[in-house]
């Protein structure tokens, strides 16, 4: 990751600017993965519960394409390239890999919970560590995401009944 590599009137210092850029970037390719992740489980569940998922987890694709698009956004703002390629994704993200062969309502539910927490607890601390680096724009951003996360996941473990519920905190 390169930190800055455009000019701008900005006033937030370069060197802020530069750690912020890299990692927003990180995140911004854990945020890609989970939009991924998201239409994957949108896709290929099957079950008593489908319309109700296939639904939620399209709402939750959609709201993961507004969060990449606000730390990618907020790359540029500061000097820096916002890298979201498939490549820089593949090699960058931090999520668990997103099962394959699975399709039960219950199975999905579980790895999306999955992806949400790991995604929530990374944008999370981002939170701090841009409010460390002092700025305030930037933790304001990841705030807003991990307000968003945190419902997310909320409404998808409402969906997890008894057993799954408890595998899925395990
Ligand atoms: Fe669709």
């Amino acid at each position: 990751m390169a930190g800055t590599t455009h000019p701008t009137l900005n006033d937030i210092p370069e060197s802020t600017r530069g750690q912020v850029i890299d990692l927003l970037n990180q995140r911004l390719a854990d945020a890609i993965d989970l939009q991924l992740q998201a239409k994957q489980a949108h896709w290929n569940v099957k079950g008593s519960q489908f319309i109700a998922l296939h639904k939620l987890f399209d709402e939750i694709h959609s709201a993961a394409l507004e969060y990449v698009d606000l730390l990618a956004e907020r790359v540029i703002q500061l000097g820096g390239i916002a890298e979201g390629t498939g490549a820089i994704v593949a090699e960058r993200s931090e999520l668990p890999q997103y099962p394959i062969n699975i399709s039960s309502g219950e199975e999905h539910v579980w790895a999306l919970s999955n992806a949400l927490a790991s995604f929530g607890e990374r944008i999370r601390q981002a939170i701090g560590e841009t409010d460390e680096l002092g700025d305030a724009d930037s933790t304001d951003i990841c705030t807003e995401i991990s307000r968003g996360v945190d419902k997310w996941l909320w409404f998808v473990e409402a969906h997890a009944e008894g057993a799954a519920r408890t595998q899925a905190r395990a």
